[in-house]
């Protein structure tokens, strides 16, 4: 594949950010939008919009047929059994709070344990936090390892007989460390544990099967994933979304509502309440296309190129300090540098156009487990090239210098 062609397809490169070219290794954070998926949210609105699933005129029937396209997109894109086990949210952390919510309304109660791991971001922890709160469960977290992964051995530590649900991310967003998920699937399935995978950075850079992982749940970011921000994604095997409640109430969603009682819609509308993101979620249906075009084992291919040579790279700046080295890892080299505030690396990169995310990465626990505050972090899409991190690598040793700091 031809990244230069690919990064002409995203119009963000076109102009110069603040008089620089944009080096841009957030994606982790949010990836940038091709033109094909921008221009389908501005042709959709002055072409074709009318909500979906209610009327029964032109406009309201072609957008439902689109919106629906989007969903089959989606199951074959991630090979789910059923459209109806594809659940449109307004993200991945919409995603976890409907099976946290759900799934504990229903199967939790006090002294049951929910297993997390120490590297999951925020967008999986609160929300059992939230049930921690109503229902008086406990949380027990799976420990990283000096590579910062997480094992199925460490996995396998923390199950007793009180786990209840396994919810883990498949790509950390902090080390990179890709968790051994169908592993992890089967260990909980030989004690009839369902398993959520996090999968916010998993599904933008890997290649997803849901038939084969076998997991219960998988929560998507749309944003992540060349898509437009406000769609997110729940896979969820058909048993769990007929047996689970709903999780919020309003139009949509439901059969007959009458003064004395209410019947629920069929899936996946029952899931579905109040007027969804349908112009993000048609828009949608052109990320996953527009991957599908390069194809995912491409764009894994060339995210471990960019991965390989920007830790040589890194490695041989001996100012750099990269946290976690797992066997298995995704584009994401995070870092410190002594001596230097994270957040002021990020303000002295983006001075050269160089636009990295600083702080905890919404993982406060996984940085205090590593007694760190903060860290820097450089994430790639499929838009990167080897110059992006020789420019990261230049504005580093600037960095350096600011600092006056020597190393060796
Ligand atoms: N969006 C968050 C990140 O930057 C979680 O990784």
């Amino acid at each position: 594949m031809n990244i230069d062609d690919i990064k002409r397809e995203f119009p963000i490169f076109d102009d110069k950010i603040q008089n620089n070219d944009l080096v841009y290794l957030d994606s982790a954070n949010s990836s940038q939008k091709p033109r094909v998926v921008v221009d389908r949210i501005y042709d959709f609105y002055t072409k074709e919009f009318s909500n979906v699933g209610r009327s029964v005129h032109y406009l309201a029937v072609a957008a439902t047929n689109l919106y629906e396209q989007t969903r089959v997109s989606v199951q074959k894109y991630i090979n789910a059994k059923d459209k109806d086990e594809i659940v449109f949210t307004k993200g991945a952390t919409e995603a976890i709070n409907l099976v946290a919510n759900t799934f504990g309304q229903k199967y939790l109660s006090e002294g049951d344990e929910v297993l997390l791991t120490e590297l999951e971001h925020h967008s999986n922890y609160v929300p059992w936090h939230f049930l921690r709160k109503a229902k008086n469960i406990k949380i027990e977290f799976a420990e990283i390892n000096d590579n910062g992964e997480v094992t199925l051995e460490a996995i396998e530590k923390k199950i007793t007989n009180k786990t209840k649900i396994i919810s883990v991310s498949h790509l950390s967003n902090v080390t990179g460390a890709i968790l051994p998920i169908k592993e992890i699937v089967q260990l909980a399935h030989s004690k009839n544990i369902p398993v959520l995978i996090d999968g916010c950075q998993g599904a933008p850079h890997l290649k997803l099967d849901m038939q084969d992982i076998d997991c219960d749940f998988y929560a998507i970011s749309g944003h992540k994933m060349y898509g437009p921000t406000g769609i997110g994604i729940l896979y969820a095997k058909k048993k769990w979304l007929e047996d689970l409640p709903p999780y919020q109430g309003g139009g949509g969603m439901i059969n007959e509502v009458k003064k004395e009682g209410i019947t629920y819609g069929e899936l996946p509308n029952k899931y579905e309440a109040g007027t969804m993101a349908t112009a993000q979620v048609i828009a949608f249906n052109e990320s996953i296309k527009f991957m599908e075009k390069i194809g995912i084992q491409n764009i894994e291919k060339h995210e471990k190129e960019l991965l390989d040579y920007g830790l040589e790279k890194l490695r041989k700046n001996n100012s750099v300090n990269i946290i976690g080295n797992p066997k298995e890892k995704g584009g994401v080299i995070s870092f410190t540098i002594e001596g230097v505030h994270p957040h002021d690396i990020a303000t002295i990169l983006d001075e050269d156009g160089v636009a990295i995310r600083a702080g905890h990465h919404c993982c406060q626990i996984l940085h205090d487990k590593l007694n760190l505050p903060a860290t820097a972090r450089a994430s790639f899409g499929v838009y990167n090239t080897k110059d992006d991190i020789d420019k990261l690598d230049e504005s580093i040793n600037k960095c350096k210098k600011i600092f006056n700091l020597k190393w060796t």
